[in-house]
């Protein structure tokens, strides 16, 4: 929780702790240009560009050893307010600083409550009031999923910054989140900037991270038509970067030991905006060799034991084998978020609770922003 200085002048919102490899980035949009460092344990962590303390941005990132916080479950925020940036004598207000505790997945948890957003489209309100689920029923939420599409977007640091309002008012900067790319977070202006401002491992959007006892990869399809497509009015090349991903996977399934079958790893999760496994209709239908082959590597591979996907606007669950299926889905698969939207119509969401424990199972509720259940689904554990 916060400590006695005025974050919220500065910060557009609370912190968001996303998971990345074996870190925690912590982002932080802002309101002013401000120079920013995270402390935990004893140590500093400098948004930085090689030595440079950055205020050039709309969204600061620390990052830090996720051994470090997962311990220390504490940090603090320090921050200057820039007056003017000068070659030289640069004009900063004094120091700041705001305290926050967390709560980290345990190294050996056999029970976890996520809840999974996606497809918001730059709503802030009524995805709040749905993830709100399980803290509404005096349960603890571990984990938040913002699984693609979560600004309408990127034409201005106003719609990315609305993602982090719904993350950092769910967590406060107490829990860890994951993040995965939509497609429609490669369009508008400052897409061409969506990893500096969003949780990226060394520039690229896909990337697995480890969460305690959880293993989990972040994938990204990118764009959802060919590159040739009018309205993409040639920004894009997808095709190459989806190449590069193939590869990537590749090499990951060779890494089972450090990575999805690492001591300790006890659920392994997969996010991928776009449900690749399915048909898709014209001019959807692409890259279907690409995307059955990703799924052979999950399947033979990596072996997940849940898949979580968006896109569809629709919430549902399909099984590997299921008339869905359509490229060797490697594992149970969830679909789950719903947004409703337009002019004149009352704004409404739905997403996606989901409770894991071993022994048992996944339980799968599809719950809306009035907190009802509008879908469940159960997927037992020797599935
Ligand atoms: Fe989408």
């Amino acid at each position: 929780m916060a400590g006695a200085c005025h974050f919220s002048e500065v910060f557009a919102s609370w912190p968001t702790v996303c998971a990345v490899g074996r870190e925690y980035q912590i982002m932080v949009p802002v309101r002013a240009e401000t120079l920013m460092w995270a402390e935990t344990g004893g140590e500093l962590f400098y948004d930085e560009s090689n030595g440079i303390l950055r205020s050039a941005t709309g969204v600061h990132r620390m990052t830090v050893p996720a051994e470090l916080l997962d311990r220390e479950k504490r940090y603090t925020i320090h921050w200057r307010k820039v007056i003017e940036r000068l070659p030289y004598y640069t004009k900063t207000e004094d120091e700041e600083c705001a305290s926050f505790s967390f709560r980290p997945v345990a190294a050996d948890a056999s029970e976890l409550r996520l809840y999974q957003i996606a497809d918001t489209h730059s709503l802030i309100e009524q995805p709040i009031r749905a993830a709100s689920y399980w803290g509404d029923r005096g349960e603890t939420l571990d984990l938040l999923v913002m699984n693609g599409d979560t600004p309408e977007d990127c034409r201005s640091m106003e719609n990315i910054a609305a993602p982090y309002q719904v993350s950092g008012t769910l967590t406060k900067g107490e829990i860890p989140v994951v993040y995965a790319r939509g497609n429609h977070d490669l369009r508008g202006i400052l897409a061409e900037k969506y990893a500096e401002v969003t949780p990226s491992c060394n520039g690229l959007t896909y990337y697995s991270w480890r969460i305690g006892s959880v293993w989990g990869l972040s994938l990204d399809c990118a764009e959802d038509k060919w590159d040739q497509q009018i309205e993409y009015g040639n920004t894009v090349c997808c095709e190459a970067f989806r190449r590069r991903e193939t590869a990537f996977l590749r090499d990951l399934a060779e890494k089972g030991g450090e990575e999805f079958n690492a001591p300790g790893v006890k659920l392994k999760l997969v996010l991928c905006h776009i449900p690749f496994s399915e048909q898709f209709r014209p001019p959807f239908d692409i890259e279907e060799d690409t995307y059955r082959e990703w799924c052979r590597i999950l399947r033979t591979g990596v072996k997940p034991d849940l898949m979580l996907s968006g896109h569809n606007h629709k919430c549902y669950v399909t099984l590997p084998g299921d008339p869905m299926d359509h490229k060797g889905q490697p594992c149970p698969l969830v679909v789950g978020a719903k947004p409703v939207r337009g002019e004149g119509v009352e704004p409404h969401y739905t997403g996606t609770a989901i409770h894991w424990k071993t022994g048992r199972g996944v339980e799968v509720l599809f719950t809306d922003d009035s907190g009802a259940v509008t879908g469940k689904a159960f997927i037992p554990e020797q599935y």
